[in-house]
């Protein structure tokens, strides 16, 4: 268990969910884990349950000066080697709903957000020399549209259109950008989910989960775990050859 051994990740929201998961195990395969979130309370308490190998810093990815000094302040303190780009936000309407408060607010944490990050990361990875791994967060959702998630489908669709274009451009350094679609993950994420479903549709708490999950080819939601180990692959050496690529993970809800 030692795939990333000397390695150090930078994970944007992982004080809870996916990303969490995510420190975790590259914490098992060795590396050194810091995780950037908005809610550094949390973001603290994650990490000191992980252990000393991570560390946790606030970082809200809608503010492109912060990420510009957190990122300088950590390539200062060494390689950046690997990136996370997880942090995220959910929200629906129907194109007739939508306001432009929850587009601007969904673009500037889904897409502005992680582009950002992604630049500043890359640009110290390069400045370092460092071949490094940039992992983005999509979506089952960046698949295809879906009539109540109007603006979250069309940023995690975004989110593949960059790995895409920031994956043929960063080979070149010897940095891989790819992205993992997750389909339907159990966790607080689709807890809010789940209610806002329940108010759209007109349903009793619990069961547009219990829908999804029983929709899912595997026969259940996934859990963060069930990611785990596509996060780790795509972060390590046996990744090299993998450019510009989204993978689904999601019990075979979608084939692309
Ligand atoms: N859970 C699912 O079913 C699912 C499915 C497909 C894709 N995804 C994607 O996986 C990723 C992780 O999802 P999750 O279920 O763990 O979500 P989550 O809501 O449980 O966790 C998101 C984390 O991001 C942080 N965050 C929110 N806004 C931020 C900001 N502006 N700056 C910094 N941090 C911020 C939150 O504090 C939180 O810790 C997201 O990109 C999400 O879109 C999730």
């Amino acid at each position: 268990m030692t795939r990333l051994a000397g390695k150090r990740a930078l994970i944007t929201g992982a004080a809870r969910g996916i990303g969490r998961a995510f420190a975790e195990a590259y914490v098992r395969e060795g590396a050194t884990v810091v995780i950037l979130d908005r809610d550094l309370e949390r973001a603290e308490a994650t990490a000191r349950e992980i252990g000393p190998r991570a560390s946790a810093r606030r970082l809200d990815v809608t503010n492109l000066d912060g990420i510009e000094s957190v990122i300088a302040a950590l390539a200062a303190e060494g390689p950046i080697d690997i990136l996370v780009n997880n942090a995220a936000l959910f929200d629906m309407a129907p194109v007739t709903e939508v306001t432009e408060a929850s587009y601007d607010k969904l673009f500037a944490v889904n897409v502005k957000g992680p582009l950002f990050v992604m630049k500043a990361a890359a640009n110290a990875m390069i400045a370092a020399g460092t071949r490094g791994k940039i992992i983005n967060m999509a979506s089952q959702a960046g698949r295809r549209g879906e009539a109540l998630v109007t603006v979250y489908c069309a940023t995690k669709a975004a989110m593949i259109s960059l790995t895409q274009s920031a994956g043929l451009a960063l080979i070149q350094h010897g940095i891989n950008v790819n992205a993992i679609a997750p389909g339907v993950v159990d966790g607080e994420h689709w807890d809010g989910v789940d209610a806002l479903f329940a108010r759209y549709e007109n349903r009793p708490i619990g069961e547009k989960k219990r829908l999804v999950g029983e929709a899912v080819p595997f026969g259940r939601m996934g859990t963060a775990e069930d990611l785990t180990g596509m996060a780790v692959f795509l972060a390590s050496a046996d990744s090299d050859y993998v450019v510009a690529q989204t993978y689904n993970v999601d019990g075979g809800n979608w084939m692309s």
